[in-house]
């Protein structure tokens, strides 16, 4: 089961207008899909990305009731999603939510190796059709290489003794499973001491992001976006860890109103083509109702700006 998270707020946040053309750049179990699709009237659209092919065949068996032109779901990463809507022939679109990371079902099932909770192959790759897995970067990426990503997309100051005590183990016997690495690097940084979080964590989180390289996606769907958007549409993004977090918050800052001092004094404000403002303030998190219900919904942040006003 994935409980989608912060339906209501995604919602209150992404819809202007029942009858336009909405993106959901992450269907994983069309939790969110449903709901928008729920709240659109005659004329308006649906088109749903996924680069994981269960969720589009999972969405495809759940949303696509015979009504084709309604609901259109892209196998793809949602970093090409300019290039599928000219494919469609769609010019602009009402709104735009992401809801990233991964989801339970991808998490729960232990074939796809991005979990230590559930022991399998370490593959960790939301498209399984292309590219590397986490297993053959583990077993062939040179020592500094390792330390950098757990460095940069894990942030854990012990990335040079996990990446050291990765390329030790390896040269003994291929590292094949999630428990095998969860259980090395949880040497490497001299057990779980006591601590609700494993070890590992933040280790996994890296690999993954490697993998998928989810940050340059992320980056890229938004930059297409911002102009893909109608003026007075909304995009919405859910994130679940702080790089994401800093990377959507600074890529909306940047496409913001910015204000040059003048030399007679005061300030002017100057404006990026299509502008881009904050509909709240502050980002939006779960309730706490929400929270106890839905463990996954603790760590969400939701940000969601309007293009052109
Ligand atoms: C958190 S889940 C979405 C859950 C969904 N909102 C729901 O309510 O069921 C994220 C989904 O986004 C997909 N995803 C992540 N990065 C992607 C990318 N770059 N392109 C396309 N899909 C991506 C994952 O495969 C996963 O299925």
């Amino acid at each position: 089961m994935h409980i989608p998270v912060m339906l209501d707020e995604c919602l209150e946040g992404l819809m202007t207008d029942p009858s336009g053309i909405y993106v959901d750049g992450t269907l994983g179990n069309g939790g969110h899909s449903a709901a928008i699709l729920e709240q659109l009237e005659e004329g308006g659209r649906l088109i749903g990305f996924d680069r994981d092919l269960d969720a589009i065949e999972r969405v495809n068996k759940k949303l696509k009731t015979g009504d084709g032109k309604r609901v259109e779901l892209i196998h793809d990463n949602y970093a090409n999603m300019a290039a599928q809507l000219d494919r469609l022939g769609i010019d602009q679109v009402q709104g735009l939510l992401l809801d990233l990371g991964v989801s339970s079902l991808q998490l729960d099932r232990s074939e796809r190796g991005f979990s230590f909770q559930n022991d399998g192959p370490i593959d960790m790759r939301m498209d399984q059709t292309r590219g590397q897995t986490a297993a053959e970067l583990v077993n062939t990426a040179e020592e500094s290489e390792l330390a950098h990503i757990i460095y940069r997309y894990g942030e854990d100051h012990a990335s040079r003794r996990i990446a050291r005590a990765i390329v030790e183990a390896r040269a003994k016997v291929t590292i094949e499973t999630t428990a095998q690495l969860a259980g090395i690097v949880e040497r490497a940084k001299g057990g779980r001491k006591g601590k609700k979080i494993h070890p590992a964590t933040k280790t996994f989180q890296a690999l993954r992001m490697e993998v998928n390289d989810e940050l340059a996606s992320i980056e890229q769907v938004l930059e297409q976006m911002v102009a893909r958007v109608a003026k007075g549409g909304r995009i919405a993004v859910l994130t679940f860890h702080s790089l994401e977090d800093r990377l959507v918050k600074h890529f909306f800052n940047r496409h913001g109103p910015r204000e040059e001092s003048l030399q007679q004094g005061g300030v002017r404000r100057i404006y990026e083509e299509p502008p881009v403002k904050w509909v709240w303030k502050k980002m939006k998190m779960a309730s706490t109702e929400e929270q106890s219900i839905n463990p996954r919904s603790r760590s969400a942040k939701l940000r969601v700006v309007e293009i052109g006003t």
